[in-house]
């Protein structure tokens, strides 16, 4: 379902929280806003279910203006997984993840299914999970919780704010590719909020960056960490062009012709690695150049420290 904000602004009090803000997200597109504490998240995604009402502008979901749909119609096409989970404490996991189904009165054992399937999903046994408590949860998995209750419904939409916020680097970058896996086989149209620029990059299909209620610039991760302006630059921080070079496959450039000799060059990597691994390699072994082979192990081209210039160039 396509998503859009047009020219929103909210006050609270004499201080605009958001200020003019036009954005749209696709059909099946994951949509990252980051920016500071304070500027204006967590209010821009309320407003798509409705917990914030813009003083000005208007929200759009698949064209049609949202302050016209009846609230409860409207929030059941929306998964929506709070900053810091909120899970209900005196519910086990199970009735957490079925809250929404319970409210729109699915039966018993459709909704014992879909509690099964979606602890499953997240990667929590449910023989394991189903039962206990919140409290004892850690916060990673208090976050899958979070993730799969979202979920429950099976809403075309969903809005994510902070939901991975809580745990280690570690764990996080775990429960982002689960979160990717996830999305490609739903391909919901998805609005995450975070201030983890990595974690924008990682799974951003485009990302907004806000600044005082403002929206700076909604682009692309690669061109994002190309942009000129100074505030973006500042953010994005000194090391962008490494971050840039993340984000791009090796078998998505064009690469140099492979060595025609049978051993080729000494050192070889995944054509599905990133840019940013190939750079490792070639620093850790020394090397100005790598052979590129794909799944079955064949050369299929060559990846030169000259490559990598050009790319950083944005070329
Ligand atoms: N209910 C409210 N009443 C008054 N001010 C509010 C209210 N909700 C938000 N604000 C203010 O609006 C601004 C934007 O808040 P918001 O929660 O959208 O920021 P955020 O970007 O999500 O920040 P964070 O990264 O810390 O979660 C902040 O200055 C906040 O203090
Ligand atoms: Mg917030």
């Amino acid at each position: 379902m396509k998503l859009e904000w047009k020219a929103v602004s909210k006050f609270y009090g004499r201080k605009k929280a958001v200020d003019t803000f036009s954005l749209e997200a696709g059909e099946g597109e994951l949509l990252v806003i980051i920016g500071p504490s304070g500027c204006g998240k967590t209010t821009v995604l309320k407003m798509i279910n409705r917990l914030v009402r813009p003083d000005e502008g208007v929200v759009l979901v698949e064209g049609e203006n949202i302050a016209h749909l009846p609230a409860a119609v409207h929030r059941r096409r929306i998964g929506y997984s709070i900053q810091q989970v909120g899970l209900f404490p005196h519910l086990n996991i199970a009735d957490n993840i079925a809250s929404v189904p319970r409210l729109l009165k699915w039966n018993k054992k459709r909704i014992a299914q879909r509690t099964r399937e979606l602890l499953n999903l997240v990667g929590l046994p449910p023989d394991q999970y189903a039962e206990a408590w919140p409290n004892r949860l850690s916060g990673g998995e208090a976050q899958r919780v979070g993730v799969a209750r979202a979920l429950a419904a099976d809403p075309p939409i969903l809005l994510m704010d902070e939901p991975f916020g809580a745990v280690d680097p570690l764990t996080r970058e775990t429960l982002q590719r689960e979160f990717l896996r996830i999305q490609s086989e739903l391909g919901k149209t998805v609005v995450f909020v975070t201030h983890d620029l990595d974690e924008a990059v990682r799974l951003g299909d485009r990302i907004a960056v806000m600044n005082k209620g403002r929206l700076v610039l909604a682009a692309t991760p690669d061109k994002l960490l190309l942009d000129s302006d100074p505030f973006v630059r500042e953010f994005t921080g000194d090391d962008r062009a490494l971050k840039r070079l993340a984000c791009i496959r090796i078998a998505d450039i064009n690469m140099t012709e492979p060595i025609l000799n049978p051993a080729g060059t000494q050192f070889s990597i995944s054509e599905n690695s990133s840019l940013k691994d190939a750079l490792s390699l070639m620093l850790e072994e020394r090397q100005l150049q790598l052979d590129v082979i794909e799944s079955a192990g064949k050369v299929v081209g060559r990846i030169t420290v000259n490559d990598l210039l050009a790319q950083a160039e944005g070329a």
